[in-house]
């Protein structure tokens, strides 16, 4: 069981509209996060439920949560000044894994589902890295991801931004002109679903986190179960907190 730790609200900023970026102390116990981990947090006393919170990014003191607000526990959080403290489980899940030596690399965020990959696309210095992100309207966390990577394509739903239409559009072109050993992805369950069409199609590995409802966090209650693929095409059910939240796209069963 992790040990719940306190850290103060070091920034919180609206950067888009509804989008918070959000900056946390980063406490002795915070040390060795993967890219693709999350905190669980609670919001407040009268909400029960902790919410799960993906890491977008890490440095020296503190760690940066991108954080749309959405529902009560997000508003919550979203509303937390300056100087709160802030009560975290973390860092929980696996996390993306990084192989020295595969150097073509594409990496697609949909949504809230970019912030965790600004982390990852941090520690992919080196390869040769595409990256996609795709919105329904106003893009965020754009700037940042060019502080890292030349090639940054962007795609809104209704052409406010870059490519008008959906960023899968963008992968196909992607995936054929990058020759990719691996894809990295994160957004909602219907981008995802492409990708690993895609990916089958063009026969890449990729690895992707999925969001799923959560509670513990820890693995100890199963709200999270996901579908995945067993042995000899068999079916077998996963926790996306403790076995997840980032999964092999080939064995995800959506
Ligand atoms: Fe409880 Fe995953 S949230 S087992």
């Amino acid at each position: 069981m992790k040990d719940r730790l306190f850290c103060k609200v070091l920034e919180n900023i609206e950067i888009a509209s509804n989008i918070y970026k959000i900056e946390i102390e980063k406490v002795e116990m915070l040390q060795n996060i993967k890219a693709g981990q999350f905190l669980n947090i609670k919001c407040d006393d009268a909400l029960l439920l902790r919410r799960p919170i993906s890491i977008s990014y890490v440095e020296t003191d503190r760690i940066g949560l991108v954080i749309r607000k959405s529902g009560k526990g997000t508003v919550v959080l979203c509303n937390k000044r300056k100087g709160e403290m802030l009560d975290v489980l973390g860092p929980l899940g696996n996390g993306f894994t990084i192989d020295e030596k595969e150097q073509r690399v594409i990496v697609i965020g949909g949504g809230i589902g970019t912030a965790p990959l600004l982390e990852l696309v941090k520690r992919l210095e080196g390869k040769d890295v595409t990256v996609l992100l795709g919105y329904k309207t106003e893009p965020y966390l754009v700037n940042e991801f060019e502080e890292y990577v030349r090639d940054v394509k962007v795609a809104t739903e209704d052409g406010s931004f870059g490519h008008k239409g959906y960023v899968t559009e963008l992968f196909i072109e992607a995936i054929k002109e990058n020759s990719a050993e691996m894809v990295y992805a994160c957004g909602p369950e219907i981008m995802l679903k492409e990708v690993q069409r895609i990916c089958s199609k063009y026969e890449v590995k990729s690895q992707i986190s999925i969001e799923e409802r959560m509670a513990c966090g820890v693995g100890a209650c199963l709200v999270c179960t996901c579908k995945v693929k067993a042995e000899e095409k068999g079916v077998k059910y996963v926790r996306t907190c403790k076995d997840g939240p980032v999964f092999s796209g080939e064995e995800v069963i959506f």
